[in-house]
C-alpha cells in the first residue's frame, strides 16, 4: 500500500454533481428542484448566496462596491439553509438567525446580488463554501458558473435559456403568485440589465460550459425541460454507476 495520501479521498468532488446553469428567469430553480427531488439528491442554491451577501451588505451599511468589505461578509456569512416540506419554497432560508426566505427572492435583491457578484474577491470567498455542499448521495448546483468555474468535474452540465420575455414573463408570474407586486415591463429591464451585467463581466462570466448540454425553454413547458433534464442526468449516473438501474 502507498503511504502517499489520496489527497482527494476526504474531498467531496468525487460525489456526484449536476450542475444547471443559466440566466434569470430560465427555470433553473424548479428545474433544479424537481431532479434533485426525483434524485434524492442535496440542493446548492448560489445564487442564494451572492443576494444573502447583497441583503448582509445593505444590513451593515456596506456599499455594493466595496470589494474588501463584501469579500469578508462572504467569508463570514451567517446563513442557514432549513430543508421544509412546502414544495414551492423547499428551503428556508435565514441570515444571522433572521429568516429572510422571502426578502432575497425580490427583484431588488436580484440586483444586489448581480452587482456584488462581479466582484472576483466576493466570488473566491464562496468557491470553498459552494463546494462543500456536495455530499452524497449527491448534488445539484444552481447558478451562473457551476459548469465552468466551481464544479468542472460535474457529471453532467446544463445550461438552460430562454428568451428575455418569455423569461421577464416566468419571472412575473412567479413573483405575483408569491404575492409581490411587480410590473411585467419593468422586469424585463431588469432581466435585460442582469444578463448584460452577468455576461459581460470579468469574473466568471454567465456562459455555457463547452462540455454543457444546451436547452432551450422558450417553447418548452417545465415538464417537457424537466423530462429531457432527468433522462440527461439518469443517463449520466448510469455512466457513473451510483443510482440504481431498472432490472
Ligand atoms: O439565480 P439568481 O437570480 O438567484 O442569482 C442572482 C444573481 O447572483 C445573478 O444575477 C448573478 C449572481 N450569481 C452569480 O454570479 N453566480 C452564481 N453562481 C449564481 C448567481
Amino acid at each position: 500500500m502507498s503511504d502517499t495520501p489520496d489527497v482527494n479521498a476526504s474531498t467531496p468532488q468525487r460525489v456526484p454533481v449536476i450542475a444547471i446553469d443559466g440566466p434569470s428567469g430560465s427555470g433553473k430553480g424548479a428545474v433544479t428542484q424537481r431532479l434533485a427531488a426525483a434524485l434524492g439528491f442535496h440542493i446548492l442554491d448560489s445564487g442564494a448566496l451572492y443576494r444573502l451577501i447583497g441583503l448582509a451588505a445593505r444590513k451593515h451599511q456596506v456599499g455594493l462596491a466595496d470589494e474588501v468589505a463584501l469579500a469578508a461578509i462572504a467569508r463570514q456569512l451567517d446563513v442557514n439553509f432549513v430543508a421544509t416540506d412546502d414544495a414551492e419554497e423547499p428551503l428556508q432560508v435565514e441570515l444571522e438567525g433572521e429568516t429572510v426566505t422571502r426578502l432575497i427572492r425580490t427583484d431588488a435583491a436580484g440586483t444586489d446580488a448581480s452587482a456584488v457578484a462581479r466582484l472576483p474577491l466576493v466570488r473566491d470567498a464562496l468557491i470553498q463554501r459552494q463546494r462543500d455542499f456536495a455530499r452524497a448521495p449527491g448534488l445539484v448546483a444552481d447558478g451562473r458558473d457551476m459548469g465552468t468555474v466551481v464544479f468542472t468535474d460535474a457529471i453532467l452540465k446544463i445550461y438552460l435559456t430562454a428568451s428575455a420575455e418569455a423569461r421577464a414573463e416566468r419571472r412575473y408570474k412567479q413573483l405575483k403568485d408569491k404575492g409581490m407586486g411587480v410590473s411585467l415591463h419593468d422586469l424585463f429591464l431588469s432581466i435585460q440589465t442582469r444578463d448584460e451585467q452577468d455576461m459581460n463581466r470579468a469574473a466568471a462570466p454567465l456562459r455555457p460550459a463547452a462540455d454543457a448540454l444546451l436547452v432551450d425553454s422558450t417553447e418548452m413547458a417545465l415538464d417537457e425541460v424537466f423530462a429531457l433534464v432527468l433522462a440527461a442526468a439518469r443517463a449520466s449516473l448510469g455512466l457513473a454507476a451510483t443510482v440504481d438501474q431498472p432490472a
